[in-house]
């Protein structure tokens, strides 16, 4: 085995755990919460996902990065969209950046005063995060193929 593909590894469970975790959220627990208008069942969920969600997408960028310099996608070549890899790793930069805002907005806009009226804030949240997990999955997909 390569290097490059122990760390292709990583990068696959730790989609796993991100994406499996959003899905499962916005599927399962989502629809109930909404239905019984309780939010604590997002607040449980979120209290026992957010060490592993966390240190999931760490290494997705860590390694996701990683992989990108194996493929000669490096720091000088992000944004100029000039090459099938490049246009994949920097829309997944993007879609990065994208996650980030939405993480800032539920921590510091919407779960500090999360009531059953104001639940769909955190709806619109869990479906725009998870939209972009499956996203960021179906990108990476394409970078065998030579990507977009
Ligand atoms: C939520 C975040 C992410 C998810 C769910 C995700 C998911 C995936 C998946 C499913 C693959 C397919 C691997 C295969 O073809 O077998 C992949 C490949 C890849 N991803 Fe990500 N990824 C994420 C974030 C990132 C980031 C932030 C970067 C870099 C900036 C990145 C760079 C790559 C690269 C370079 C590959 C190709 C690896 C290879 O085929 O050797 N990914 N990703």
């Amino acid at each position: 085995m390569t290097l490059h593909h122990f760390v292709l590894i990583l990068h696959l469970l730790a989609a796993a755990v991100w994406v499996g975790g959003h899905l499962l959220l916005a599927i399962c627990y989502l629809p109930t919460a909404l239905k019984k208008k309780d939010p604590q069942i997002i607040l449980n969920f979120e209290k026992k996902y957010e060490a592993l969600g966390m240190s999931s997408l760490v290494i997705l960028i860590a390694t996701g990065i990683w992989m990108a310099y194996d493929f000669g996608v490096t720091f000088e070549t992000w944004f100029s969209f000039s090459s099938g890899i490049e246009k994949v790793v920097s829309i997944k930069l993007i879609l990065l950046f994208l996650t980030f805002i939405c993480a800032i907005c539920a921590q510091f806009f919407v779960l500090p005063n999360l009531n059953e009226t104001n639940i769909h804030r955190m709806a619109v949240i869990i479906i725009s995060v998870t939209t972009i997990a499956v996203t960021m999955l179906v990108l990476g997909s394409t970078i065998r193929y030579g990507g977009l």
